[in-house]
């Protein structure tokens, strides 16, 4: 009998470089460790007021497997409000957090053997996910151009052919914080209604724009027939990583279909969290002011840092919370990164984990304290000088 081993398409799927480089540094007290991505400060209080609450009050029965009513309407509320158009509850899917509405998205439209586009370098989730349904994945590369990361819309357009069953898109983009410029939205919808393309769209960092509010929509263009999912999740702009809760906003088709793939994920959200989430949704927009206007500074802290030092190439950030940058005769990126744990106490995300269009460069998490990061930029340059 041969060995008890797992399908062929799972033991190819790549392992998280940034965890290799996490686990190798973590619990190291004289490494900064700038390799997640997540603010150092926890969820705003009243949020977890509100999930403690529900708890005490005894909110911890199974829920309706779309989520609960209160907080798909939350949802309908706070879309319709962001994008200014109408996109009602009966649209909305809760899920246990945004990697999950990404892989429920995958699992609702593609089918083994199919082509799937993606926009790279990318969080490695987003080409795995169509791997683990035995998808085949082409990439179009991200390039730095003028101090920016730019999307040469030809080249996307080229990669999107009648043999093109999905484009994965996350705008803006974990870890280079590209985002989708408004007038490309036309176009890439235009063609993918053509070939009847289905585009998933990682909207994860929207409302961490520096553009303006939010980062331009496909919701905002899109008609609710199209095929378009939108993957969402409390984790960024609430600050609720460790609460594991994001949302679909699907056309009205597949909502019934996304339920029965939801009861045989994980039939539900818990119930007391959807609490937490309904405050985050219902008093959260001061937060997300204010995050977004810290995370504005340490961006510019970390690029002037950067820009400060000789051969540094960092292109700035429109949205998200990292700056993609690199060191310019450093090749390897893993490499790289377990050199500068072990030779400046310094913990970055290696570029290669996000493919191989990250190779040679390095992720900076900046949603840290300003001294934080500023103690970084100085471990970096005294690493730099040798
Ligand atoms: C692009 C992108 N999408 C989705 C997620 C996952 O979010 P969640 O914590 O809700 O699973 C992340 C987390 O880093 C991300 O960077």
């Amino acid at each position: 009998m041969s060995a008890p081993i797992a399908r062929p398409e799972v033991l190819s799927l790549r392992r998280s470089e940034i965890r290799i480089l996490a686990n190798a540094g973590m619990g190291r007290s004289d490494v900064l460790p700038f390799w997640f991505g997540e603010s150092d400060l926890p969820t705003p209080m009243f949020i977890r007021e509100a999930a403690a609450e529900a708890a005490l009050a005894g909110k911890t029965f199974y829920t309706h497997n779309l989520g609960r009513s209160d907080l798909r309407a939350a949802l309908s509320v706070y879309l319709t409000g962001l994008h200014g158009r109408p996109i009602g509850s009966e649209r909305i899917a809760v899920t246990n957090s945004g990697v999950s509405a990404l892989m429920i998205a995958a699992q609702a439209v593609i089918s083994p053997g199919d082509r799937v586009v993606a926009v790279a370098p990318v969080w490695p989730n987003v080409v795995e996910i169509p791997r683990v349904l035995s998808a085949k994945v082409e990439t179009v590369a991200l390039e730095p151009a003028q101090g920016r990361w730019t999307l040469d819309l030809d080249r996307l357009m080229d990669a999107l052919t009648p043999e093109t069953k999905a484009l994965f898109l996350n705008s803006p983009n974990n870890p280079t914080g590209w985002t989708l410029p408004a007038e490309d939205r036309a176009p890439i919808l235009e063609r993918c209604r053509r070939y009847g393309i289905w585009v998933i769209s990682d909207d994860v960092y929207e409302r961490l724009s520096f553009l303006g509010e939010h980062a331009p929509s496909l919701l905002e263009v899109a008609d609710e027939d199209d095929r378009l999912i939108s993957t969402n999740s409390f984790s960024k702009a609430w600050r609720m990583t460790g609460w594991r809760m994001g949302w679909l906003t699907l056309p009205p088709a597949l909502v019934e279909p996304v339920g029965v793939l939801l009861e045989y994920n994980t039939s539900c959200a818990p119930d007391f969290i959807q609490s937490g989430a309904v405050a985050a949704l219902e008093h959260g927009e001061a937060e997300i002011q204010a995050l977004r206007s810290e995370l504005l500074t340490q961006r510019d802290q970390v690029l002037e840092g950067l820009g400060r030092m000789g051969g540094v190439e960092a292109p700035s950030p429109d949205g998200g919370m990292y700056v993609f940058f690199r060191i310019l005769g450093l090749g390897d990126s893993l490499a790289a990164a377990k050199d500068l744990i072990e030779r400046a106490g310094l913990g970055l995300a290696p570029g290669s984990a996000f493919g191989p269009e990250g190779m040679g460069w390095l992720r900076w998490c900046f949603a840290a304290r300003p001294e934080k990061n500023a103690e970084g930029l100085e471990r970096l340059s005294r690493y730099l000088k040798g």
